[in-house]
């Protein structure tokens, strides 16, 4: 239990409270892959925070009478009650009811909607974990006085005990995640604005091609897991750290070469995990590889510094500074969206974290 996080001063009031926040998706560059219960990161993470993918959260709270045992609450998404939403829900609300004890003494009715295609395999629970976690701390602002970094930090850090990465999506334009020597003030409790970056990366784009809609075959949460008996596994994390610690240079410098380099090699030792762990699984699609194959060679051909990175699943998300936006949309529309489900692909670019909406 961290004590410091307990909402212990704020008291509910007898007023119905009701408040909307959106929260966007975030793009690992060094992936976080592997944790410790509750939620703690196996090695540090680093994200470029997006602007387009996000989730719009709604939360009404209605005082109770009397307070009850669990939190209790309602979630309409996109327009439906979502019965299939409630384990993960239920299972954050117990996470943070220590936390936020003012809780069990409302009803709480959340309704939310995705500005991207729902199980496109873009990073929902973040988005949407991100969002209801601002929800949840703009009550305790007003129940509890909070200065503006306690306020941004309680975000992240409720929004980890929902969704790991969903810490990361608090701010912009990047954010690190997880205790690492070479940010000074890195925890494993929430994630920490990542500010001193070339203005390169400040505008970066990601185009997300949607190679495959479907289910993924393997959840993260059980990715996660398969971590602790891998092979692997202390080589990965002392990797992982390694690779952030040569990262933060190259943002500082602008180095688009180092950078491309290092995210790549990220993305293929992800997914070299998934595919060497105990049972062994392959995410990736023949039009991953082509998407990649493309890429590679349309990079060699031009020099433009374009470059993918992966996470859980067949999609691909294609990086390219702002300035060449114009040349890699064109390669996207000729050579790419052929290798997408529906030639879906969804533009997206770095952005600055949640906000009211
Ligand atoms: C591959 O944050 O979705 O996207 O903590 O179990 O909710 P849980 O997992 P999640 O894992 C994300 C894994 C990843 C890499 C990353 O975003 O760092």
């Amino acid at each position: 239990m961290e004590e410091r996080f307990v909402a212990n001063n704020a008291q509910p009031t007898k007023d119905i409270f009701t408040t909307r926040w959106q929260a966007p998706s975030n793009i690992a560059l060094v992936k976080y892959w592997g944790k410790t219960v509750p939620q703690l990161p196996k090695n540090a993470s680093l994200s470029f925070t997006l602007s387009n993918a996000v989730t719009q959260t709604q939360v009404e709270f209605i005082p109770l009478d009397k307070p009850t045992q669990k939190v209790s609450f309602s979630i309409v998404f996109e327009g439906e009650e979502k019965p299939s939403f409630r384990p993960k829900l239920e299972a954050f609300f117990a996470n943070i009811l220590p936390y936020q004890p003012f809780l069990a003494h409302y009803q709480l009715k959340i309704i939310s909607q995705n500005t991207f295609p729902h199980s496109s395999g873009i990073a929902s629970s973040a988005s949407s974990m991100a969002a209801l976690a601002a929800c949840l701390v703009d009550l305790e602002t007003q129940l509890a006085k909070l200065s503006e970094e306690e306020r941004m930090n309680k975000i992240s850090f409720l929004a980890r005990l929902g969704s790991g990465s969903a810490c990361r999506s608090t701010q912009g334009a990047m954010m690190a995640w997880g205790t690492h020597p070479a940010i000074s003030n890195s925890t494993d409790l929430l994630a920490v604005p990542v500010n001193d970056i070339h203005p390169v990366f400040t505008d970066f784009c990601d185009a997300i091609l949607l190679i495959d809609k479907g289910q993924k075959q393997v959840s993260s949460t059980l990715g996660h897991k398969l971590m602790h008996q891998h092979p692997y596994a202390e080589q990965r994390f002392a990797q992982a750290n390694e690779h952030l610690a040569a990262l933060l240079p190259v943002l500082q410098q602008g180095d688009l070469d180092a950078f491309i380099f290092i995210v790549e090699k990220e993305a293929l030792h992800l997914h070299a995990m998934m595919m060497t762990s105990d049972p062994y699984f392959i995410l990736m699609q023949p039009n991953t590889l082509s998407v990649i194959d493309q890429i590679w060679a349309f990079r060699k051909d031009t020099g433009i510094p374009v470059c993918f990175t992966l996470d859980a699943g067949a999609n691909v998300h294609v990086l390219y500074p702002n300035n060449v936006a114009a040349e890699v949309n064109r390669f996207i529309e000729a050579e790419l969206l052929e290798f997408c489900q529906n030639r879906q692909c969804v533009h997206d670019k770095v952005g600055s974290g949640i906000k009211k909406y």
